[in-house]
């Protein structure tokens, strides 16, 4: 076993493989939220700029695309994003206290939260809005399609939740 277990290695089908292991967790997810018309992206997008230009880092595995994608869609939601290229993302995981069930590619530091993944940045929002106690972060584990920065060219969609988890790794469902 080396020391330097990168991303790369850790392949998206041993993400999905690890994910089918946690059961009842991915169940539910964006069927309820229908695919929304081009007004209402605009829309989004201007409500989740208005109110912070919060800095943000998104530590990422260099060969890693995907959490390209997610920074330009932070960028696009008014946040200053900061990339920083990590060969070691298991262990900036760790050390920001991302539990392993909730691993995704990139994790992304904001206001004092950990946000670990592809996560909505609607989501994002609502949590530096509320800034619930107790919750050290939030998280979308494993990479599915659809989601932000996962985009599919043929649309195909995983459902997905975002899920919390706080200080001593215990773990839950989001709700802000
Ligand atoms: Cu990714
Ligand atoms: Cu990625």
């Amino acid at each position: 076993m080396t020391m330097a277990e990168s991303l790369p290695s850790l392949s998206r089908r041993a993400l999905v493989a690890g994910l089918a292991g946690l059961g009842g967790l991915v169940i539910t997810g964006c069927s309820r939220s229908p695919e929304p018309g081009q007004a209402q992206v605009d829309a989004l997008a201007d409500s989740q700029a208005a109110p912070q230009r919060a800095s943000m880092t998104v530590y990422r595995d260099p060969s890693c695309g995907c959490c390209k994608a997610w920074a330009e869609i932070a960028g696009e939601a008014g946040y200053r994003v900061s990339v920083v290229d990590r060969p070691d993302m298991s262990a900036i995981k760790r050390k920001l206290g991302v539990p392993e069930e909730l691993a995704s590619c990139h994790t992304t530091v904001v206001g004092g939260y950990v946000i670990e993944g592809h996560v909505p940045l609607a989501e994002v929002r609502r949590l530096l809005a509320a800034r619930p106690a107790g919750i050290k972060g939030i998280a979308v584990p494993g990479m599915p399609r659809g989601s932000p920065g996962m985009e599919m060219p043929d649309g195909s969609t995983d459902p997905f939740e975002v899920m919390a988890f706080g200080r001593d790794g215990e773990v839950s469902v989001f709700r802000a």
